[in-house]
């Protein structure tokens, strides 16, 4: 049975798990992009707050705030029209499940946005359930949670020993069971991501984490190699050696969908 032609919604996002049809995400920021992308046969549109280093030129996602949020998802919302939007909930924008409403609300009432996306293990699995109630799908960021960086230490590969495996495998299940439509890995092996796809019946998102999630993500500017400073090694330059960049999003796409991005590498 052929996908929709719009907009794409977490019961679609579901049942393409089921058929082992793997689900193309990038990141944009403004309506030109998500259209290209949305054209492209993108199923998720992330307005992701790394527009706070790609488009802000910071070093980190923490100084982006909640009006910045608003403006860049309302840009792209009128750009997508079968891809289904995610916003992220910036920094500091989810410290309780009442602020977190709050915020989510704005970004679905007044961005447009038709998921919302946010760091945490389990201990947003409060917020999760707040969300869930209320009726507005939550996408659970797991792994390197870069508006942790601070406490990180920096941007490293999270879940390598096995008592952090164990505790992210247990994260996941405890955000399934609160709620969360989706699930984004981000920075982990390969071998848990794909333990973890395994084991939630949500669809897992992967960036960095390998070939055996449900779906992938990047951020745009690392597939166009315009990436500020140094790109992720996980990334790839899907701009080389094609003609434009409707061209490199729908090579990204191909790739995706059979398997050959990320290779098992
Ligand atoms: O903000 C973002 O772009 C993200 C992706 C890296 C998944 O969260």
């Amino acid at each position: 049975m052929p996908l929709p032609s719009k907009p794409l919604t977490v019961t679609d996002l579901q049942k393409m798990k089921s058929r082992a049809e793997r689900i193309a995400c990038l990141t944009a920021y403004d309506a030109g992009f998500a259209r290209v992308l949305d054209e492209a046969g993108i199923d998720i549109v992330l307005v992701g707050d790394s527009l706070g280093m790609v488009v802000q030129g910071h070093d980190t996602t923490i100084p982006v705030t909640m009006a910045d949020m608003l403006y860049h998802t309302r840009c792209a919302a009128r750009g997508v029209s079968r891809a289904m939007l995610m916003a992220d909930m910036p920094f500091l924008s989810y410290t309780d499940p009442e602020v977190a409403l709050s915020s989510a609300g704005k970004l679905l009432q007044e961005g447009g946005a038709s998921i919302v996306k946010l760091e945490g293990n389990s201990r947003q699995a409060d917020v999760v359930s707040r969300l869930s109630r209320e009726g507005i799908p939550v996408c659970a960021h797991l792994g390197l949670m870069p508006q942790f960086v601070h406490k990180l230490g920096g941007y490293r590969m999270q879940g390598k020993d096995q008592a952090s495996a164990d505790a992210m495998r247990k994260d996941a299940a405890l955000l399934a069971e609160a709620g969360a439509d989706l699930l984004l890995l981000e920075c982990v092996p390969a071998s848990l991501a794909e333990t973890i796809t395994r084991e939630v019946t949500l669809p897992v998102i992967g960036i960095g984490a390998g070939p055996g999630c449900d779906g992938q993500i990047l951020v745009l500017h690392d597939i166009l190699g315009i990436t500020p400073g140094r790109t992720p090694g996980f990334a790839k330059n899907f701009l080389a050696g094609r003609r434009g960049i409707p061209e490199a999003v729908q090579a990204y796409v191909q790739a995706v969908r059979d398997g050959s991005f990320p290779s098992a590498s």
